[in-house]
């Protein structure tokens, strides 16, 4: 392993790290040797997920069920990250989801439950860890943002307000924690085959999806891994506030 990549001896934890593009990026982390954290709400995928992520590995892996809509379960799953492992190095603030709906059919309870999610919990629990990181002057914290924040597509209100959101949030905080040598950054993945886009398009805007890209195809979530592991690492000392495209070339198209 190049040490520039390595994460032995570090912690990190994942959000929402059961399935999908969160599982895949714990798996990376855990093959560059960190200790792994993952939460999400459902038990028995979080059982299978830490098996899988762990597999073959002499990494350790625990899991939270953990309600990231809920304030107080969040900051919870801070304290319960600190208390197993005793530090956090690597924050990965990936749990999040999508609700389609036109801005003149756009429902509070929708909204508010959306911005929770994918907005508030990546503060409540950014702002839960970073002291711990500030005094050991070493920490890694990537959003996972979205192309939709950084264009936008019908429908999709509150979820682009939500990633474009976690863009200006990261760049505040890349500000705060860089004397501390604590590094915030967004990844924008384009489109990637897991259950959130699977759940809600249909055939035609899957095929369509795939063409937007330069690559011609969806991208699988292990071809996330890498991406966060540049962030989550050495290798990515000088990069911060910034946000690392992971789209295929999605967003190459102007027309
Ligand atoms: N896939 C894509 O094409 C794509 C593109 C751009 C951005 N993204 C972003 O990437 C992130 C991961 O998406 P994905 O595609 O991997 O989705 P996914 O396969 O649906 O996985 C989402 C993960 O978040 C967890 N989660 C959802 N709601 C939660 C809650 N209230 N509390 C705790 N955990 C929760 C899920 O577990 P439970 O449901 O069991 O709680 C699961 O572990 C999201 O932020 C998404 O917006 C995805």
């Amino acid at each position: 392993m190049n040490q520039l990549f390595d994460l032995k001896g570090r912690v990190a934890l994942v959000t929402g790290g059961s399935k999908g593009l969160g599982k895949a990026m714990a798996r990376g982390f855990a093959e560059a040797g960190a200790d792994v954290f993952i939460c999400s709400r459902h038990e028995d995928e979080l059982r299978r997920a830490a098996a899988e992520i762990s597999s073959g590995l002499p990494t350790r892996v625990e899991w939270s069920v953990t309600d990231m809509g809920d304030r107080a379960a969040v900051r919870q799953l801070a304290q319960t990250a600190l208390e197993r492992f005793g530090r956090v190095d690597i924050l990965i603030n990936n749990a999040g989801t999508n609700c389609p709906q036109p801005i003149d059919q756009i429902r509070d309870e929708d909204w508010d439950r959306l911005m929770e999610l994918n907005l508030n919990s990546v503060m409540v629990l950014t702002r839960a860890l970073t002291p711990q990181m500030k005094e050991r002057r070493w920490g890694r914290i990537v959003h996972i943002s979205s192309i939709l924040g950084l264009g936008a597509k019908e429908a999709r209100n509150a979820y682009c307000a939500t990633k474009s959101a976690l863009v200006g949030f990261a760049k505040a905080s890349a500000l705060d924690l860089g004397p501390f040598n604590i590094t915030v950054n967004c990844i924008a993945p384009g489109p990637f085959l897991t259950d959130l886009p699977m759940s809600m398009l249909t055939d035609a805007q899957k095929k369509a999806f795939a063409e937007r890209t330069a690559l011609g195809r969806w991208g699988s979530p292990a071809e996330l891994a890498g991406p966060a592991l540049l962030l989550a690492s050495e290798a990515g000392s000088f990069i911060t506030g910034t946000v690392l495209l992971v789209d295929g070339g999605a967003l190459c198209r102007a027309l």
